[in-house]
Protein backbone atom coordinates (compact mmCIF):
# COMPACT_ATOMS: atom_id res chain seq x y z
CA UNK A 1 0.00 0.00 0.00
CA UNK A 2 1.31 3.51 -0.80
CA UNK A 3 -0.22 6.55 2.03
CA UNK A 4 0.37 10.34 0.22
CA UNK A 5 0.20 12.79 2.78
CA UNK A 6 -0.42 16.26 2.07
CA UNK A 7 0.53 19.04 5.08
CA UNK A 8 2.15 22.45 6.00
CA UNK A 9 3.89 21.13 8.81
CA UNK A 10 5.46 17.26 7.20
CA UNK A 11 7.70 17.06 10.55
CA UNK A 12 5.24 16.97 12.82
CA UNK A 13 4.44 14.00 10.62
CA UNK A 14 7.86 12.21 10.38
CA UNK A 15 8.91 11.06 13.96
CA UNK A 16 5.59 8.78 14.51
CA UNK A 17 6.12 6.82 11.22
CA UNK A 18 9.75 6.40 11.42
CA UNK A 19 9.77 3.96 14.45
CA UNK A 20 8.70 0.56 15.50
CA UNK A 21 5.98 -1.14 13.68
CA UNK A 22 5.41 1.79 10.91
CA UNK A 23 9.22 1.47 10.49
CA UNK A 24 9.05 -2.23 10.04
CA UNK A 25 6.35 -2.05 7.54
CA UNK A 26 7.76 0.54 5.39
CA UNK A 27 11.38 -1.37 5.54
CA UNK A 28 9.46 -4.79 4.55
CA UNK A 29 8.25 -2.77 1.51
CA UNK A 30 4.88 -3.60 2.66
CA UNK A 31 3.89 0.47 3.34
CA UNK A 32 4.99 3.34 1.72
CA UNK A 33 3.94 6.62 2.93
CA UNK A 34 5.18 9.58 1.09
CA UNK A 35 5.20 13.00 2.96
CA UNK A 36 4.23 16.07 0.13
CA UNK A 37 4.98 19.72 2.20
CA UNK A 38 2.00 22.01 0.63
CA UNK A 39 4.03 25.39 1.45
CA UNK A 40 6.18 23.62 -1.81
CA UNK A 41 2.67 24.27 -3.84
CA UNK A 42 2.23 27.77 -2.17
CA UNK A 43 1.58 31.04 -3.93
CA UNK A 44 4.26 33.63 -4.49
CA UNK A 45 7.44 34.08 -3.62
CA UNK A 46 6.39 33.44 0.30
CA UNK A 47 5.03 30.42 -0.51
CA UNK A 48 1.26 31.31 0.73
CA UNK A 49 -1.03 28.17 1.28
CA UNK A 50 -3.28 30.17 3.49
CA UNK A 51 -5.74 33.58 3.84
CA UNK A 52 -8.27 35.43 5.47
CA UNK A 53 -11.68 33.83 5.39
CA UNK A 54 -14.40 35.63 3.59
CA UNK A 55 -17.12 36.96 6.00
CA UNK A 56 -14.56 37.90 8.54
CA UNK A 57 -13.57 36.17 11.59
CA UNK A 58 -10.95 34.94 13.14
CA UNK A 59 -8.34 32.10 11.69
CA UNK A 60 -6.78 31.35 8.12
CA UNK A 61 -8.11 29.08 5.83
CA UNK A 62 -5.99 26.94 3.88
CA UNK A 63 -6.26 28.21 0.32
CA UNK A 64 -7.61 26.03 -3.16
CA UNK A 65 -4.67 26.96 -5.65
CA UNK A 66 -1.94 25.00 -3.74
CA UNK A 67 -3.55 21.73 -2.61
CA UNK A 68 -5.25 21.76 -6.44
CA UNK A 69 -2.28 21.78 -7.73
CA UNK A 70 -0.36 19.62 -5.81
CA UNK A 71 -3.39 17.17 -6.12
CA UNK A 72 -3.76 17.20 -9.66
CA UNK A 73 0.31 16.14 -9.89
CA UNK A 74 -0.51 13.25 -7.23
CA UNK A 75 -3.97 12.02 -9.10
CA UNK A 76 -2.10 12.12 -12.36
CA UNK A 77 0.54 9.66 -11.30
CA UNK A 78 -1.89 7.09 -9.64
CA UNK A 79 -5.48 6.34 -8.79
CA UNK A 80 -6.46 6.65 -5.49
CA UNK A 81 -8.98 4.65 -3.75
CA UNK A 82 -10.00 7.00 -1.13
CA UNK A 83 -8.82 11.11 -0.70
CA UNK A 84 -9.14 11.38 3.43
CA UNK A 85 -9.32 14.69 5.00
CA UNK A 86 -8.75 14.21 8.46
CA UNK A 87 -10.37 16.69 10.14
CA UNK A 88 -12.91 17.15 13.30
CA UNK A 89 -16.15 17.56 11.54
CA UNK A 90 -15.34 14.12 9.96
CA UNK A 91 -16.76 10.56 11.00
CA UNK A 92 -15.29 9.19 13.93
CA UNK A 93 -12.62 6.18 13.07
CA UNK A 94 -12.83 3.16 13.99
CA UNK A 95 -11.55 -0.24 13.72
CA UNK A 96 -14.01 -1.15 10.56
CA UNK A 97 -13.52 2.06 8.60
CA UNK A 98 -9.65 0.76 9.37
CA UNK A 99 -10.13 -2.75 8.68
CA UNK A 100 -11.70 -1.40 5.21
CA UNK A 101 -8.70 1.11 4.30
CA UNK A 102 -5.87 -1.61 4.68
CA UNK A 103 -7.40 -3.76 1.77
CA UNK A 104 -7.07 -0.58 -0.46
CA UNK A 105 -3.78 0.16 -3.06
CA UNK A 106 -3.67 4.08 -2.42
CA UNK A 107 -4.47 6.45 -0.51
CA UNK A 108 -4.11 9.72 0.09
CA UNK A 109 -4.35 11.91 2.70
CA UNK A 110 -5.01 16.13 3.63
CA UNK A 111 -4.27 17.22 6.84
CA UNK A 112 -6.38 20.09 7.77
CA UNK A 113 -4.45 22.88 9.43
CA UNK A 114 -5.87 26.54 10.61
CA UNK A 115 -9.41 27.21 10.18
CA UNK A 116 -9.35 24.42 7.89
CA UNK A 117 -9.54 24.26 4.06
CA UNK A 118 -11.69 26.09 1.77
CA UNK A 119 -14.55 23.96 1.21
CA UNK A 120 -15.11 23.82 -2.70
CA UNK A 121 -11.26 21.94 -2.14
CA UNK A 122 -13.50 19.12 -0.10
CA UNK A 123 -16.42 19.02 -2.84
CA UNK A 124 -14.03 18.73 -5.37
CA UNK A 125 -11.72 16.09 -4.02
CA UNK A 126 -12.53 14.70 -0.87
CA UNK A 127 -14.41 11.17 -1.07
CA UNK A 128 -13.66 10.75 2.89
CA UNK A 129 -13.51 12.84 6.47
CA UNK A 130 -12.33 11.53 9.33
CA UNK A 131 -12.14 12.48 12.75
CA UNK A 132 -10.07 10.51 15.58
CA UNK A 133 -12.13 11.67 17.71
CA UNK A 134 -14.44 14.67 19.46
CA UNK A 135 -11.93 16.96 20.51
CA UNK A 136 -10.20 19.82 18.51
CA UNK A 137 -6.22 19.21 17.89
CA UNK A 138 -4.06 21.89 16.47
CA UNK A 139 -3.91 20.21 13.30
CA UNK A 140 -4.29 17.02 11.18
CA UNK A 141 -1.27 15.92 11.14
CA UNK A 142 -1.36 13.36 14.77
CA UNK A 143 -4.38 12.04 13.44
CA UNK A 144 -2.91 11.42 10.18
CA UNK A 145 -0.26 9.01 11.64
CA UNK A 146 -3.12 7.79 13.91
CA UNK A 147 -4.44 6.77 10.67
CA UNK A 148 -1.83 5.37 8.96
CA UNK A 149 -0.76 3.33 12.20
CA UNK A 150 -3.71 1.77 12.48
CA UNK A 151 -4.34 0.56 8.45
CA UNK A 152 -0.71 0.02 8.55
CA UNK A 153 -0.83 -3.04 11.01
CA UNK A 154 -3.55 -4.52 9.54
CA UNK A 155 -1.73 -4.68 6.33
CA UNK A 156 -0.48 -9.03 5.67
CA UNK A 157 3.23 -9.43 7.09
CA UNK A 158 3.28 -6.11 8.77
CA UNK A 159 2.62 -7.52 12.73
CA UNK A 160 5.22 -10.67 13.19
CA UNK A 161 2.60 -12.78 14.77
CA UNK A 162 0.45 -12.66 11.66
CA UNK A 163 -2.21 -13.61 13.93
CA UNK A 164 -2.09 -10.85 16.67
CA UNK A 165 -4.48 -8.13 15.04
CA UNK A 166 -7.25 -10.45 14.85
CA UNK A 167 -7.05 -10.35 18.83
CA UNK A 168 -7.05 -6.68 19.25
CA UNK A 169 -9.57 -4.82 20.80
CA UNK A 170 -12.68 -3.65 18.88
CA UNK A 171 -11.82 -6.29 16.34
CA UNK A 172 -14.72 -8.21 16.86
CA UNK A 173 -16.69 -5.26 18.68
CA UNK A 174 -15.03 -6.52 22.10
CA UNK A 175 -12.11 -5.21 24.40
CA UNK A 176 -8.72 -7.42 24.47
CA UNK A 177 -9.03 -9.93 27.51
CA UNK A 178 -6.33 -8.58 30.60
CA UNK A 179 -2.87 -10.10 29.82
CA UNK A 180 0.59 -11.12 31.87
CA UNK A 181 3.65 -11.64 32.23
CA UNK A 182 6.25 -12.51 34.82
CA UNK A 183 7.29 -12.86 37.53
CA UNK A 184 3.68 -15.02 38.28
CA UNK A 185 4.03 -13.12 41.80
CA UNK A 186 4.21 -9.57 41.99
CA UNK A 187 3.45 -8.58 45.42
CA UNK A 188 1.34 -10.88 46.26
CA UNK A 189 -0.68 -10.37 42.69
CA UNK A 190 -0.92 -13.88 40.74
CA UNK A 191 -1.67 -14.19 37.64
CA UNK A 192 -4.81 -16.15 37.53
CA UNK A 193 -3.91 -20.14 37.47
CA UNK A 194 -5.66 -20.77 34.28
CA UNK A 195 -2.75 -19.00 32.14
CA UNK A 196 -0.44 -21.39 33.93
CA UNK A 197 -2.30 -24.22 33.33
CA UNK A 198 -0.83 -25.04 29.54
CA UNK A 199 -4.29 -26.20 28.72
CA UNK A 200 -4.92 -24.33 25.59
CA UNK A 201 -9.14 -24.64 25.04
CA UNK A 202 -9.58 -22.91 28.91
CA UNK A 203 -7.39 -20.72 28.01
CA UNK A 204 -9.33 -19.59 25.11
CA UNK A 205 -12.23 -19.90 26.90
CA UNK A 206 -11.63 -17.62 29.94
CA UNK A 207 -9.99 -15.01 27.79
CA UNK A 208 -13.33 -14.94 25.72
CA UNK A 209 -14.80 -14.70 29.10
CA UNK A 210 -12.86 -11.79 30.46
CA UNK A 211 -12.98 -10.20 27.06
CA UNK A 212 -17.05 -10.10 27.79
CA UNK A 213 -16.69 -9.13 31.14
CA UNK A 214 -14.14 -6.49 30.32
CA UNK A 215 -16.44 -4.56 27.47
CA UNK A 216 -19.61 -5.34 29.92
CA UNK A 217 -18.12 -3.46 32.56
CA UNK A 218 -16.26 -0.63 30.32
CA UNK A 219 -18.47 -0.38 26.95
CA UNK A 220 -21.22 -1.61 26.96
CA UNK A 221 -22.19 0.57 24.27
CA UNK A 222 -20.10 -1.96 22.10
CA UNK A 223 -22.23 -5.01 23.20
CA UNK A 224 -25.38 -3.49 21.27
CA UNK A 225 -23.11 -4.21 18.03
CA UNK A 226 -21.92 -7.44 19.27
CA UNK A 227 -25.63 -9.25 19.85
CA UNK A 228 -26.63 -8.10 16.76
CA UNK A 229 -24.32 -10.27 14.75
N1 LIG B 1 -7.87 18.00 13.18
C1 LIG B 1 -8.04 18.63 14.35
N2 LIG B 1 -8.65 17.86 15.24
C2 LIG B 1 -8.89 16.67 14.62
C3 LIG B 1 -9.51 15.47 15.01
N3 LIG B 1 -10.02 15.29 16.23
N4 LIG B 1 -9.57 14.47 14.10
C4 LIG B 1 -9.08 14.64 12.86
N5 LIG B 1 -8.50 15.75 12.44
C5 LIG B 1 -8.40 16.77 13.30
Amino acid sequence: MRIDIVSVQPNLLKSPLEHSIMKRAQDRGLLEVVIHDLKEYGLGKNNQVDDYQYGGGAGMVMMCEPIATCFDQLMSERKYDEIIYLTPDGTRLNQGISNRLSLYENLLFLCGHYKGVDERIRQEYITMDISIGDYVLSGGELPAAVLVDSIGRLIPGVLNDETSALFDSFQDDLLAPPVYTRPADFRGKKVPDILLSGHAKKIDDWRDEQSFKRTKERRPDLLKDYNSK
